[in-house]
């Protein structure tokens, strides 16, 4: 979900609607608005915040209009279906007071319970309702208490995650919010204040903004803003300047945001490297983690936690630590780890990925393993991030702002810095200086060949168009590029919504097999390396069974297209950086999939980019 506040002299209602459009890719189930004017006035609605912008300009609204104060919200469905009746804002009884929330309340049923027998009625079946009627029901007891105060007593109550914004007509010049487990972000501007999830909606209007941390609540008026903890002990707040500017989390001119942020991939790629990369000493620096370089070279084991397209950059990292630093790597999904009671202490090294640093499974694993006495490090892109705050140390992948909900960019820079971390692993252990160099030189080569490869987008479009009926899709890699075959395969479901999986190119006889017929396309990564005969075997396994077959091909490989039904070449490189090059088409194929079927690539159904909730 996306939270957007503003307290000041302008407008609220327009700034809280281009606040929510910037964060509608949190989630997009239904949009609301609530404003303060003498009075608590709500709109919301089902689907996208254009819905609701529709609604805002209709008489039914007009109440919203002139208000300096408000609160907004994109939502995500967890509890209850995407409806009106769910949308955010919701409204206590007596229409007082007006809070949204994300995060998930998990005693929400216990405390319905008590407010039901105390006469309160429900009307949405969100869990966040509660809050508003548990906040009401605390100041029925005692009037005399503060908006503030009421919240706190509200939050001793629950279990649970939240990001929370309060407003009551009581209070008319306030604003209450609340952090604990969902982000929450205050951006700090002349006689004005902006809240929200994260720095989209607030970029444009102040760079100066100040992170809430777990635990602690702020209360804002038109001319100051206090940070206290929920236990109401005053803090101290480091005000950061954001570094990211608005263009880059606009358009530029491309059809959707994913389409930009492929195309943005050699920028990324070529930011990423930049002063970590040094050719001339054929060296790593990694300013983030210098201070821990000995103790994780000296790791017994490495293990690596992260959510969806992360983890899948995970386990490349698992093949690149291996294969340079010869240190054992495990790659666990953060949900499972979290909850099997892992083995895990003092000589261990855990890996978390995560592109918006807020994964709640993946905070989870970061904390489990903080608390086993493991050095934690992070591999983020916000800045600021929770994950990104809690680690011990860490590298950002500076690829700005992604904001299609399928990852792409994000991705490559997440393998990029798994790569630099696993040759700086090897720097005077299992790799000599020479090599080191050459391996930097071939990732020095990648951002040059993925425009090579992004030159090719007709010749995807074309294998997009014959394939984008189809019902079922497998992908097939072998060696780094295993987790490649599964990235393309969820790139593909993500967006198209065509069934796709993904496999290592030999156990495919151990089961897929069975499903190829001439329905079913297959795409191969048989780029030259050393697994390349046996994928050819591979690829006349499936030829026979009269499945279409799509190659990822080296450049000047033309014997293969004996075997294929369509080939796209890819510039040569050496194995470790092949993921980096092999990935780009199959992010291209997906996004063209899901055009031809008219699908909203941005902003797939279900699902959403940042998920705060497990
Ligand atoms: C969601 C997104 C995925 C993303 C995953 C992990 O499911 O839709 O694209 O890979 O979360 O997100 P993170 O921000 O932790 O990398």
């Amino acid at each position: 979900c996306g939270i957007v506040g503003y307290i000041g002299d302008r407008e609220a209602a327009p700034l809280l609607l281009r606040g929510l459009e910037r964060l509608e890719y949190r989630g997009y189930d239904s949009a609301g608005i609530a404003v303060l004017d003498g009075r608590v006035s709500v709109c919301k609605r089902m689907g996208r915040v254009q819905n609701l912008r529709e609604m805002l300009s209709s008489p039914e609204c007009g109440a919203l209009a002139g208000a300096t104060l408000g609160i907004g919200h994109t939502r995500w469905a967890t509890h209850g279906d995407p409806s009106d009746r769910n949308a955010h804002p919701h409204v206590s009884r007596d229409g007082s007071i007006a809070l949204i929330h994300n995060g998930i309340i998990e005693n929400y049923s216990t405390l319905k319970k008590e407010l039901s027998s105390k006469g309160y009625r429900f009307s949405s079946d969100t869990d966040s309702e509660v809050l508003v009627h548990l906040m009401e029901s605390i100041r029925a007891s005692r009037p005399e208490l503060a908006l503030e105060a009421v919240v706190r007593k509200a939050l001793h109550h629950v279990e649970g995650a939240y990001g929370l914004c309060v407003i009551s007509d009581r209070e008319p010049d306030r604003m209450v919010v609340a952090r604990k487990g969902s982000p929450l972000v205050i951006g700090i501007g002349e006689s004005e204040f902006f809240v929200a999830s994260d720095a989209a909606p607030i970029v444009e209007h102040t760079r100066k903004v100040v992170y809430l941390s777990d635990g602690e609540m702020a209360v804002l008026t038109r001319d100051s803003y206090v940070v206290k903890t929920i236990g109401n002990v005053e803090q101290e707040k480091l005000v950061t300047e954001l570094d990211f500017d608005l263009e880059e989390i606009e358009k530029g001119g491309f059809e959707h945001f994913m389409l930009k942020e492929i195309f943005e991939q050699p920028g990324v790629m070529r930011d990423v490297m930049r002063g970590r990369v040094r050719l001339e000493e054929n060296r790593v620096r990694l300013g983030g983690i210098e201070d821990y370089l000995d103790t994780i070279r000296g790791a017994e084991r490495i293990v690596i936690c992260a959510c969806g397209t992360s983890w899948h950059a995970g386990l490349i990292g698992e093949y690149l630590i291996e294969e340079f630093a010869r240190i054992p790597v495990e790659v666990d999904y953060a949900s499972e780890f979290r909850y099997r009671n892992p083995i895990i202490g003092r000589g261990d090294v855990v890996i978390v990925i995560s592109q918006s640093g807020e994964t709640a499974d993946t905070l989870a694993a970061l904390r489990l393993a903080m608390q086993k006495g493991a050095t934690v490090i992070g591999i983020c892109n916000v800045v600021g991030s929770t994950i990104a705050r809690e680690t011990h140390c860490g590298m950002y992948t500076h690829a700005g702002p992604e904001i299609g909900v399928a990852s792409t960019k994000a991705f490559t820079a997440q393998v990029i810095v798994l790569y630099l971390l696993a040759l700086a692993l090897s720097e005077g252990r299992t790799l000599p200086d020479h090599e080191i160099g050459l391996y930097l030189r071939e990732l020095a080569a990648v951002p040059e060949k993925v425009e090579r490869i992004l030159a090719q987008n007709d010749v995807v479009m074309e294998i997009a168009q014959a394939y984008h009926q189809s019902r079922n899709c497998l992908y097939l890699g072998r060696g780094f590029n295993f987790p490649v075959a599964l990235e393309g395969a969820l790139k593909l479901k993500e967006i198209s919504y065509i069934h796709a999986e993904g496999y290592p190119a030999a156990e495919m006889k151990h089961g897929p097999i069975a499903l190829i017929d001439e329905d079913m396309p297959v795409v191969f990564i048989a780029t030259r390396d050393t697994t390349y005969t046996k994928i050819l075997s591979n690829i006349e396994e499936v030829r026979s069974r009269k499945g279409h077959v799509i190659v990822i091909a080296s450049d000047g490989d033309e014997d293969i297209r004996r075997l294929a039904d369509h080939v796209i070449h890819i510039p040569s490189a050496a194995g470790p950086v092949t993921p980096l090059l092999n990935v780009i088409p199959l992010q291209m194929l997906s996004y063209h999939i899901a055009t031809l079927r008219g699908c909203n690539v941005d902003r797939p159904r279900n699902l959403a980019k940042s998920v705060t909730v497990e």
